[in-house]
């Protein structure tokens, strides 16, 4: 399988499948439990029809927008994701550079593989950091200062990780970071030697918004003990009110479902949230974040920026968040297994599909630009 042979998601994801050890080609492609609220992010797309216009004269289609205060070339951006230089030794250097190019924002995760200052040294477009809520209060301050300092323009708090998810595939492979494997984990590196090599022939594996702060246990930590061990779970509205005051910039969270969690983030001054349920890595059995989009961008969709991610990976699955209210649309695994697959290129590829395929879906939808997008172009099936 080749990146030019490459046409959509599972395209993507089947070069990445070829290339990647299984354990970490697992991590990427696994949810919680029974996965189903993965699944269901995917097929709660289909649970609705758009209803196109005709003849509305669409040469000029214009797909920008703003949110957070950040003016986008597309209405998709690329969530943060963690340990990227383990599925590409490019990693979030590929993914910065790929998302400047197509004019979008980018996600660098508390566990990203590069820092957050040399990711912004690559992309000139907006850069979210996404941080995590330590135990250790004096942590959280500095990290937050740190992407101040980096000139971060997004802060953006992951609410839905108070525990580790139940992901059962990572449970049988070992998966660990930076890297413990049972023995059949093992196994696999030796049958998928360019990965290997491309792994051990470039930089030592870190987590440099963490190392100097975290002791990562020798080494090696499961992302569910880190997630448990290391993050405060009496997280509480209060801590977050205080965090948005010290940032007093451009904050959202990540992982809210409940129109009520959605009138709170705007009463403690967030400028966004994301409807999320993790890719279905947390609370399996969980809502999608499409289906709750109505009822929570008519509570707040006035007063705050709601986006959503989850199972995005077609340019009319934007359309239908976008009809709905969404200001714009996180991708994850989307270019994920692109980014395994092909590095850079794939990445830049994931998103120039995706560029054409919302383009086109407007102009067959009879729409040049995005607010001509609304709840009278879907019908949902009963
Ligand atoms: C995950 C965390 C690290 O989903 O965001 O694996």
């Amino acid at each position: 399988m080749r990146l030019r042979n490459c046409h959509n998601f599972h395209d993507f994801r089947s070069m990445a499948k070829q290339r990647l050890p299984r354990p970490i080609f697992n991590y990427i492609d696994g949810a919680a439990e029974d996965e189903v609220t993965y699944r269901r992010n995917r097929a709660a797309f289909d649970d609705c029809d758009l209803v196109p216009n005709v003849l509305r004269g669409v040469s000029n289609v214009d797909m920008s927008v703003t949110v957070m205060g950040q003016k986008l070339a597309m209405p998709v951006y690329c969530s943060p994701t963690a340990l990227q230089r383990l599925f590409h030794h490019q990693g979030e250097r590929a993914v910065a550079a790929a998302a400047a190019k197509h004019g979008t924002m980018f996600g660098v995760s508390s566990l990203g593989t590069v820092s957050l200052e040399e990711t912004r040294q690559i992309s000139n477009g907006p850069q979210v950091y996404q941080f995590y809520f330590h135990k250790d209060r004096g942590l959280n301050r500095e990290m937050m200062a740190r992407a101040k300092q980096a000139g971060v323009e997004v802060m953006m708090l992951t609410v839905d990780s108070i525990t580790g998810g139940n992901r059962e595939r990572d449970k049988r492979t070992g998966f660990a970071i930076p890297f413990k494997l049972n023995l059949a984990g093992i196994a696999q590196f030796a049958i998928k030697p360019s990965w290997a090599i491309n792994y051990y022939t470039h930089e030592q594996f870190r987590l440099p918004q963490l190392d100097s702060h975290v002791d990562m246990g020798g080494g090696v930590m499961s992302i569910s003990r880190y997630f448990t061990e290391m993050l405060d779970p009496s997280m509480s509205w209060d801590d977050v009110a205080e965090m948005v005051q010290h940032w007093s910039g451009q904050f959202c969270l990540k992982g809210i479902m409940s129109v009520e969690d959605a009138r709170r983030a705007v009463e403690i001054g967030c400028t966004g949230i994301v409807l999320s349920n993790h890719g279905g890595r947390q609370l399996d059995g969980s809502r999608t974040a499409f289906d709750q989009l109505a009822e929570i961008v008519d509570a707040v969709g006035d007063r705050i920026d709601v986006m959503m991610d989850g199972g995005v990976q077609r340019g009319t699955h934007v359309l239908k968040a976008l009809s709905l209210g969404a200001k714009a649309v996180g991708l994850g695994r989307y270019y994920l297994f692109p980014l395994a697959a092909a590095g850079q290129a794939g990445v830049e590829r994931s998103l120039e599909l995706m560029h054409i395929e919302i383009e086109r879906g407007m102009k067959l939808m009879g729409c040049t630009s995005v607010s001509e997008l609304k709840r009278r172009n879907l019908r949902f099936r009963q």
